[in-house]
């Protein structure tokens, strides 16, 4: 047991933790969970790498955390993760400035939004969510290969229960689109690539794990039409979840608890939620992982189709 919980927050968990030395990237750390795992890492002395679509964002971003935080050790990169090309180029600029990564926080996401697509033609929470992470990864792998911590963090969320990933049609083109199916197939993507991972680079001392946060108040609703955010609340707090709101602070934690514990050391390839790692479960409505997310052969025919569809090639 970790003896962090629901309502540990960033500073606990970090707490006694020195990060001096290490380089920190984080996608979408403008907002939210990203920008607290930001300035909670910047605070044990990481030099933080805060990636976002929008340079103002980020400009902001970096001088909210300056406020309490003077000294931290920021820089920012742009990084459209809805776009191939745009990744492509960001990573080449990352790989230049930054030849060592330690932990790398694949963090950024989208929710339920409309029926869109993203530059190279994936259905948005798809393409944003998982590809655009995958193909990211692929091109900072060498980068993580040279760091010291060997980590990588993918937020999924327990919105992972809302679907799996349609194989055979994950861009909606033959099937209605449906907003929480999609979340759900791409955070179940999430957890899969998790897997996949493991399954590849543990060999190199690289091990990832899947986060769910718990529910917070961020900029992630912002697509929902106050019909969808009523359904939404009615679903998550029927008595059988227990649902309740965590702070900011307290959302990020696992994340920060999964990029740092000792004890999770040489053993990734699973979902971490309250600070721990959760149960492989496919009933519980309150917790736990479902079995189609871990599941290794669904995800290496992710990581097959992660590949045809974006190109991108991890190292061998
Ligand atoms: N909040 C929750 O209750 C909750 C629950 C479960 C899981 N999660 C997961 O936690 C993660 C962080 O979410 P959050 O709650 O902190 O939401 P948030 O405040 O909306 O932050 C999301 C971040 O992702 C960025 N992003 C979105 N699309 C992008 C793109 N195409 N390219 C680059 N960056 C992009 C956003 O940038 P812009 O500001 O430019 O849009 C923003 O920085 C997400 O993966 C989410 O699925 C959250």
């Amino acid at each position: 047991m970790s003896g962090f919980g629901w309502a540990s927050t960033t500073d606990e968990v970090l707490a006694g933790k020195d990060l001096s030395g290490r380089t920190v990237f984080i996608t979408g750390a403008n907002s939210g969970l990203g920008q607290e795992t930001a300035r909670a890492m910047a605070s044990k002395g990481a030099h933080v790498v805060m990636a976002g679509r929008d340079q103002h964002k980020l400009d902001a971003a970096v001088a909210a955390i300056r406020e309490t935080l003077p000294k931290a050790q920021l820089d920012t990169l742009t990084v459209d993760l809805g776009s191939l090309e745009s990744i492509r180029a960001a990573t080449s600029r990352a790989r230049q400035a930054f030849p060592r990564i330690d932990l790398l926080i694949n963090n950024a996401g989208v929710m339920a939004t409309p029926f869109e697509h993203t530059a190279d033609g994936f259905e948005r929470q798809f393409g944003t969510n998982h590809l655009g992470h995958f193909a990211l990864t692929a091109e900072l792998m060498p980068a993580i290969e040279r760091g010291h911590l060997k980590r990588i963090v993918n937020l999924s969320s327990r919105g992972h229960f809302m679907g799996q990933v349609d194989f055979d049609d994950p861009n909606f083109t033959r099937r209605p689109y449906d907003p929480w199916a999609s979340y759900g197939q791409s955070k179940t993507a999430n957890v899969l690539f998790t897997v996949g991972l493991e399954q590849r680079f543990a060999v190199l001392g690289i091990h990832a794990y899947a986060v769910h946060p718990g529910g917070i108040e961020t900029n992630l609703g912002r697509y929902m039409t106050p019909e969808m955010r009523e359904g939404l609340m009615k679903r998550v707090s029927s008595s059988d979840t227990g649902f309740a709101w965590k702070t900011i602070p307290q959302g990020a934690a696992t994340s920060c608890w999964a990029a740092t514990a000792d004890e999770l050391e040489g053993c990734g390839g699973v979902y971490c939620e309250d600070c721990h790692v959760a149960e492989v479960d496919d009933e519980n409505p309150k917790e736990g992982v479902r079995s189609y997310a871990v599941n290794r052969s669904y995800a290496d025919r992710l990581w097959k189709l992660s590949e045809e569809l974006t190109g991108a090639q991890f190292p061998s």
